[in-house]
């Protein structure tokens, strides 16, 4: 699990008594302190339990630095009187050039190029031929804020776009898919942009990979739960895809110890909004919401309801 970085953990302990949990390492604290706690701050990828909530009898906000928040309880916090904000917006175009690059870096294998020239071998000869990128055709898996920004980006790369959500889309010109594997099946490259959590667990399975096809490339900057990991590196390891680009996984930070080693998979660890300035912005919407909270005001970005 990645934690709350150093530069939000500042300012809240400039602003705020701040006691820091860690899972599994601080029971008797969490005991002794949890009942008093007002406020809690997590991580998009941290699991807060409705166990875990039910100690924190006083807090009436959960602050998550990041916009997915599928390791929330949000029933429980709901149940609980504990209202929850993410941080929507200020990360989209950091996740969708990350996106765009883990494309680009599959597509035209730029990982894979690098090492080449590092182990000398391109005295040895040329780097075999890779696949393009503008013109193709692009499937999204989830057009929301951050899917609809990779399409504005794709739109520049000349790329024939469409795309597959749980309703289609008004007012959107891309051609609506009514499955991931109706989608796959249409397209050279397939980018996951969807949220997480139980809706979406296993979404892209072996079927969807199946009509990606030897072809095809699979990206992912959602979750990694979003795709049936086994089955992703089944289809990696005997060619029924092409090639991936990959900055979330099912159980990070372990990633599956076959893909370290396959030549056509670029992997990231989960830094699609790990910039400076996005980290900065993110850090202030989570200060921005308990402000606003402590102040009685409305939440700036509280999760949507329902
Ligand atoms: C962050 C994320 O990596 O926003 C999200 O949902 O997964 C990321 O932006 C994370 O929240 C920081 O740990």
């Amino acid at each position: 699990m990645a934690a709350v970085p150093p530069m939000l953990l500042e300012r809240l302990e400039q602003s705020y008594q701040l006691h820091r949990f860690v899972p599994g390492q601080n029971p008797e604290s969490l005991a002794t302190v949890a009942p008093e706690i007002q406020a809690i701050v997590a991580n998009g990828e941290s699991r807060v339990t409705a166990d875990f909530l039910a100690r924190f009898a006083a807090a009436r906000i959960l602050a998550v630095f990041g916009v997915g928040y599928d390791g929330v309880d949000t029933a429980a916090a709901r149940a609980q009187g504990i209202s929850v904000t993410h941080t929507p917006d200020v990360l989209t175009d950091d996740v969708a050039d990350m996106a765009i690059a883990l494309m680009l870096a599959a597509a035209r294998a730029v990982p894979a190029a690098d090492r080449f020239v590092r182990a000398g071998k391109w005295l040895q000869g040329g780097f075999p031929l890779s696949r393009k990128v503008s013109g193709a055709r692009l499937g999204i898996v989830g057009l929301g804020r951050i899917g609809s920004a990779i399409a504005q980006r794709a739109a520049g790369f000349k790329m024939d776009i469409s795309y597959w959500a749980r309703q289609p889309k008004p007012g959107v010109a891309y051609a609506f898919h009514p499955s991931p594997q109706a989608l796959a099946t249409a397209v050279d490259i397939l980018v996951v942009s969807t949220i997480g959590g139980q809706p979406t667990r296993g979404l892209i399975n072996a079927d969807v990979l199946e009509a990606l096809g030897p072809e095809g490339i699979l990206v992912n900057v959602a979750r990694g739960t979003v795709i049936d990991e086994k089955a992703l590196v089944n289809a990696l390891l005997n060619r029924k895809i092409a090639a991936a680009g990959l900055d979330v996984f099912s159980n990070e930070p372990q990633v599956p110890e076959e893909l370290l080693h396959l030549d056509n998979v670029v992997l990231t660890p989960h830094i699609a909004s790990a910039t400076l300035e996005t980290r900065i912005a993110m850090s202030d919407l989570v200060m921005r919401n308990l402000a606003a909270h402590f102040e009685g005001k409305a939440l700036i970005s509280e999760i949507p309801h329902g």
